[in-house]
């Protein structure tokens, strides 16, 4: 099977102002020669990561600033994105948590986390789609989490966004199999961002360690496995085994388990 190739072609990347997304646009452009649409809400950091793009890789860039727990913003960007550039491939990375027991009074923070790390990325997915069909190729990668499998105590929202976003990229990639399109699914564990400091869960096992990889090694495994067209790709020995005991263990257990990790201290 021909690998996907990114050189001279133009991918989306959501939620490139901070963390993975950043990760996968600096390697996107540095080491596979692609061209870049870049968006998220915070702008200035996106101009920052374009000039260095520009000037360090000699790649072109555009920003597109997006919020995207709006249903039009998340419109608006693939109008954009289409009509500014033939686009070769979109990379749904944008993502939000909250870790807190679940409670009512946080509810529009879950809608947020829904719309941000589920709807946005179904609606930008078959957009995408729909358009790639017409040009007769195109590929999309969907960034879900070990949350997209395990129940991650104090996150239900975000599990509960994962979940559905995993399910979805699977049963998209299997309805669209016969074409020239590939929808893929990178599921990653921990990664040492602002995700981690900005929830607290930084603090369970701090930043950089044997569970929480940098966003780099994480950008780079996640590249390698869309360009071999993965269904699913697990980066770590740690998480793929994780993947064969959560299906031997009862389901209690785990919760057990989980809970017990994710109890702040
Ligand atoms: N960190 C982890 O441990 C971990 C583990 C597994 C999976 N993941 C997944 O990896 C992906 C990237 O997360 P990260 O760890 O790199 O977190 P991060 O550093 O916090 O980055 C999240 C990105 O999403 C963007 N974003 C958030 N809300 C948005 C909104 N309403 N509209 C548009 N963009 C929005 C942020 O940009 P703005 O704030 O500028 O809008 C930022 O660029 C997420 O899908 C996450 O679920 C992370």
């Amino acid at each position: 099977m021909r690998k996907l190739d990114f050189k001279n072609k133009w991918i989306v990347v959501t939620g490139a102002s901070s963390g993975l997304g950043k990760a996968l646009a600096i390697k996107l452009a540095s080491k596979e020669g692609a061209n870049l649409i870049i968006t998220a809400r915070r702008k200035e950091r996106l101009d920052s990561l374009k000039s260095r793009i520009e000037n360090e890789f000699s790649r072109e860039v555009i920003v597109v600033e997006s919020d995207l727990s709006n249903p039009d913003s998340v419109e608006n960007l693939f109008r954009v994105s289409t009509s500014e550039k033939e686009i070769f491939g979109i990379i749904n990375n944008a993502g939000m948590t909250d870790f807190n027991p679940a409670d009512i009074k946080d509810y529009e923070k879950y809608e947020k986390i829904i719309e941000v790390n589920l709807k946005s990325l179904m609606r930008l997915s078959l957009m995408f789609l729909d358009y790639f069909k017409e040009k007769g190729e195109g590929a999309i990668l969907n960034i879900t989490s070990m949350g997209a499998f395990f129940p991650l105590v104090y996150q239900g929202a975000y599990t509960a966004s994962k979940h559905g976003a995993q399910v979805f990229t699977e049963i998209l990639s299997k309805e669209n199999s016969e074409k020239n399109i590939t929808i893929s699914s990178f599921a990653p564990g921990g990664i040492a961002t602002e995700m981690l400091s900005n929830s607290g869960l930084d603090k369970l096992r701090g930043s950089d360690d044997f569970f929480n990889w940098s966003a780099e090694k994480v950008a780079e495994k996640a590249i390698t496995a869309f360009k071999k067209k993965k269904l699913l790709s697990v980066p770590g020995l740690v998480y793929k085994l994780g993947l064969i005991l959560k299906r031997i263990l009862p389901r209690k257990t785990l919760l057990y388990f989980l809970e017990k990790s994710y109890r702040k201290k």
